[in-house]
């Protein structure tokens, strides 16, 4: 990887702990955020760092892409509207698909080593196999989140054939750890301590997902742009297992230390959580276990982890 790096959604779950190891590495970092579901608080350690420039902007606007990017080799593209459910179609195609067009329409014309850019699990759809590896087909997302994803990385394809822009999509699972503000192991945990008798789930619990701890995502990143072989390819980030939301559910009641919780299902369409929730997610990491990555924890711990963190930064008012 060649500094300096781009990395849009800096500001976000995700994109904060990317920093952190990027600053701790001591590579020079501009950070790209227009702040609509990122923290000042995620980054605010580094803002006197010599090695960071944070421009509040929009991806949305070439013009702040072009200025932003100026002297950046590589490009790791985070910002996104990253809402899985019901999210509004025209809001993935802007943000996700217009926004990662112009990284692609700057990146092309500046020497970008390499774009690497944050998909999802969610681009395969319903897959009949388990887990599902990278070439698995045919990639039929369920929801428009899934399909805007879809959409980025078949332009990052024909960016890095036409225009000679390495491209690389990280297929996320469930990312969970500290700093994070969606999803279903923060929901809990914050549904949990303010009622920790009675907790709400949605869908039937059998939805089974993997879930992996956010460090561990960021190493199989940063190892993923580091030893990727193809003009453009594709890896599952994801931990080795998938556990079930009840599973879940009563992991988080295990961190927290409570017991004889009751759940009550809130049931979405087929025991979905809600319209285009993919009920069975679990990838194949043997692309990136081959290239030398290994996640440290399986899913129940990163579980376990997440909440105990989410219910320290809760507690302090984050
Ligand atoms: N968290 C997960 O489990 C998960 C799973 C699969 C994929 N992803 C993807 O990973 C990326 C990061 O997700 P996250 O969980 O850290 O979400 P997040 O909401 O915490 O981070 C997204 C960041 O992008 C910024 N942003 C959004 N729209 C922008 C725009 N138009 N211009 C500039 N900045 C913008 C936000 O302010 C935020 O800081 C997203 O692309 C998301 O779709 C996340």
């Amino acid at each position: 990887m060649e500094a300096p790096v781009l990395l849009t959604g800096g500001a976000g779950f995700i994109g904060s702990h990317v920093l952190d190891r990027l600053l701790g590495e001591g590579f020079e970092v501009v950070v790209l955020d227009n702040f609509s579901s990122g923290y000042r608080e995620n980054i605010a350690k580094h803002l006197g760092s010599r090695l960071v420039r944070v421009v509040e902007g929009d991806i949305r606007v070439k013009q702040t892409v072009q200025e932003a990017s100026q002297g950046c080799r590589t490009i790791i593209h985070l910002a996104a509207n990253p809402e899985v459910r019901m999210g509004d179609p025209e809001e993935h195609l802007e943000h996700n698909v217009r926004g990662t067009l112009n990284i692609l329409e700057v990146a092309r014309r500046l020497d970008v080593s390499v774009v690497a850019f944050a998909s999802s699990s969610t681009v395969y759809g319903e897959a009949t196999l388990m887990p599902t590896p990278e070439d698995y087909s045919p990639m039929r997302p369920i929801s428009t989140y899934g399909a805007s994803k879809l959409a980025c990385e078949a332009l990052l394809s024909a960016y890095a054939y036409t225009y000679n822009v390495p491209g690389v999509a990280l297929r996320y699972a469930n990312v969970v750890g500290p700093r994070a503000r969606r999803g279903v192991v923060y929901d809990f945990t914050r549904k949990l301590l303010s009622n920790p008798h009675r907790l709400e789930i949605l869908g039937d619990g059998t939805q089974k997902k993997s879930y992996i701890w956010v460090g561990d995502a960021v190493e199989a990143s940063l190892t993923a742009i580091e030893k990727r072989r193809e003009a453009f390819e594709a890896f599952n980030v994801g931990s080795i297992d998938a556990i079930t939301v009840r599973e879940v559910a009563d992991a988080v009641c295990d961190a927290l230390s409570l017991k004889g919780v009751e759940y009550v299902f809130v049931g979405g369409p087929g025991g979905r959580g809600w319209p285009g929730d993919v009920k069975y997610m679990h990838l194949d990491v043997g692309r990136l276990i081959s290239l030398g990555w290994r996640p440290r924890y399986v899913s129940r711990e990163a579980v376990i982890l997440s909440a105990q963190e989410l219910k320290r930064e809760l507690s302090k008012g984050f």
